[in-house]
C-alpha cells in the first residue's frame, strides 16, 4: 500500500481493518478502523496523497504521540500509537464520538455567552494542562477540538506542538501546513516560536467566533487576513455585537493583544479571569480600540456613510434635473 487515500472500506492496513474514512486533514486522512489484535474501534491518522514520501512525517507522528503520552486530561485527545506500514507512517488515537466545534460554530454560532464562556473554559483547562507540562499546541482552531454529545471539548492534532525537548521543529518550517491564518497569533505569522499566549490569542479568537459566528478578521485571502492580525484595529465585542457585556468583551481583547506582554501571562491568569467575568477591568476597551480611532477622521465609517448618502443624493438631484430637461 503505497497510496494511502487509497484505503478502502474493509482493506486491512496492518493489523487494522478500515471501517470509514473520517476526514480528511491538512496533511493527512483519517479513518475509523478496527484493531483486528484487540478488537478495539481506533482512529488512524496517515498522510495523505501530497505528503506520504515526507520523511519528516514518521518523526512528526511519533511526536505527536508522545505529546499525547505526556498528557492525562479529560479535554486532551489520547494517543494509542504509532508505526509504519510498507513504508508508510501512521498514527493511533482513541476514536471520539462528537463533532467537531467547525461543526458547532456552523450550526450554533453566535451562540448565548454563558454557553460560549462555558465551552471555552473547558478548553482552557486543557490547555492549562497541556501549558503545564511545557507543550504548546499552536494550531488551536475549531477543526482541532471535537465536542462530545455531553458537551465536552477534546483537544486534538499535536502536529505542530511545541515540546520542551522539540526545539528543532520551529513553526516556520512547519507553516507552511498550518492551513487558515484565522487564528494564528501576530507573533506566529511572524515566525516566531511561540509560548503559551500564543494558544491563549487562539482561544480569543475562537470565542468571538462562537459569539459573533465568525473571526475577528476576515478578508479575500490569506494576506488581507494575516496584515489585519498584524496591524488591523482589534474589533469591539460589545460593539459588534448585541447583548455581550463589556467585561467579556474587555476579556476578548485582552486575549487578542498583538504584544503577547500585553495578553493574559498564562493559562491560570486567564481561568481566573473568567471564573470572575464581573470583576473584569474593562479599561483595556478603550485602549484597544485606539487603532481605530486614530484611523484618519475621513475614513471613520461615520463619515464614510454620511459620504456616501450625500454623494447618492447629489447623483438623484443630478438625475431628477437631466430629466426635467429632457422632457
Ligand atoms: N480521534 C478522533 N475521533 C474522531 N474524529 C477525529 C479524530 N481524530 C481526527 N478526527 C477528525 O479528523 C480531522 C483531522 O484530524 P487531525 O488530527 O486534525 O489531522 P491533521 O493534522 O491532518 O489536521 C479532525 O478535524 C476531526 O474531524
Ligand atoms: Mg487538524
Amino acid at each position: 500500500m503505497s497510496n494511502s487515500s487509497m484505503l478502502q472500506i474493509s482493506d486491512q492496513f496492518d493489523h487494522f481493518q478500515i471501517r470509514q474514512h473520517m476526514a480528511k486533514g491538512g496533511m493527512s486522512d483519517i479513518y475509523r478502523a478496527y484493531d483486528l489484535l484487540n478488537g478495539q474501534e481506533v482512529v488512524l491518522k496517515i498522510p495523505d496523497r501530497m505528503s506520504i514520501g515526507d520523511p519528516a512525517q514518521f518523526e512528526r507522528f511519533q511526536r505527536e504521540l508522545e505529546v499525547m503520552r505526556t498528557l492525562n486530561h479529560p479535554a486532551i485527545q489520547q494517543g494509542l500509537g504509532s508505526g509504519r506500514y510498507n513504508n508508510t507512517p501512521y498514527l493511533v488515537t482513541g476514536l471520539i464520538d462528537g463533532q467537531s466545534m467547525r461543526e458547532i460554530v456552523r450550526t450554533s454560532a453566535p451562540m448565548p455567552p454563558e454557553e460560549a464562556i462555558s465551552l471555552i473554559r473547558k478548553i482552557a483547562d486543557g490547555l492549562a494542562h497541556c501549558h503545564d507540562h511545557e507543550i504548546i499546541h499552536r494550531d488551536l482552531k475549531p477543526e482541532n477540538i471535537l465536542i462530545t454529545s455531553d458537551g465536552q471539548p477534546i483537544i486534538i492534532d499535536f502536529g505542530l506542538a511545541l515540546t520542551k525537548g522539540a526545539h528543532r521543529v520551529t513553526y516556520a518550517n512547519l507553516s507552511a501546513a498550518a492551513g487558515t491564518p484565522d487564528y494564528m497569533a501576530p507573533e506566529q505569522i511572524e515566525g516566531h516560536r511561540g509560548d503559551q499566549r500564543t494558544d491563549i490569542y487562539a482561544l480569543g479568537v475562537m470565542l468571538f467566533e462562537l459569539l459573533t459566528g465568525n473571526p475577528p478578521y476576515t478578508g479575500d485571502n490569506n494576506m488581507v487576513i494575516m496584515a489585519q492580525h498584524l496591524k488591523g484595529a482589534i474589533p469591539r465585542l460589545d460593539k459588534v455585537k448585541e447583548g455581550i457585556s463589556p467585561q467579556i468583551a474587555a476579556f476578548v481583547a485582552k486575549c487578542l493583544q498583538r504584544n503577547p506582554n500585553d495578553r493574559y501571562a498564562d493559562m491560570h491568569a486567564l481561568i481566573a479571569e473568567l471564573d470572575n467575568l464581573d470583576a473584569i477591568d474593562v479599561s483595556i476597551l478603550e485602549r484597544a480600540t485606539g487603532a481605530a480611532a486614530a484611523a484618519p477622521f475621513w475614513r471613520s465609517p461615520v463619515f464614510v456613510s454620511i459620504g456616501s448618502a450625500i454623494l447618492l443624493l447629489i447623483i438623484i438631484v443630478i438625475l431628477a434635473l437631466i430629466l426635467q430637461k429632457i422632457h
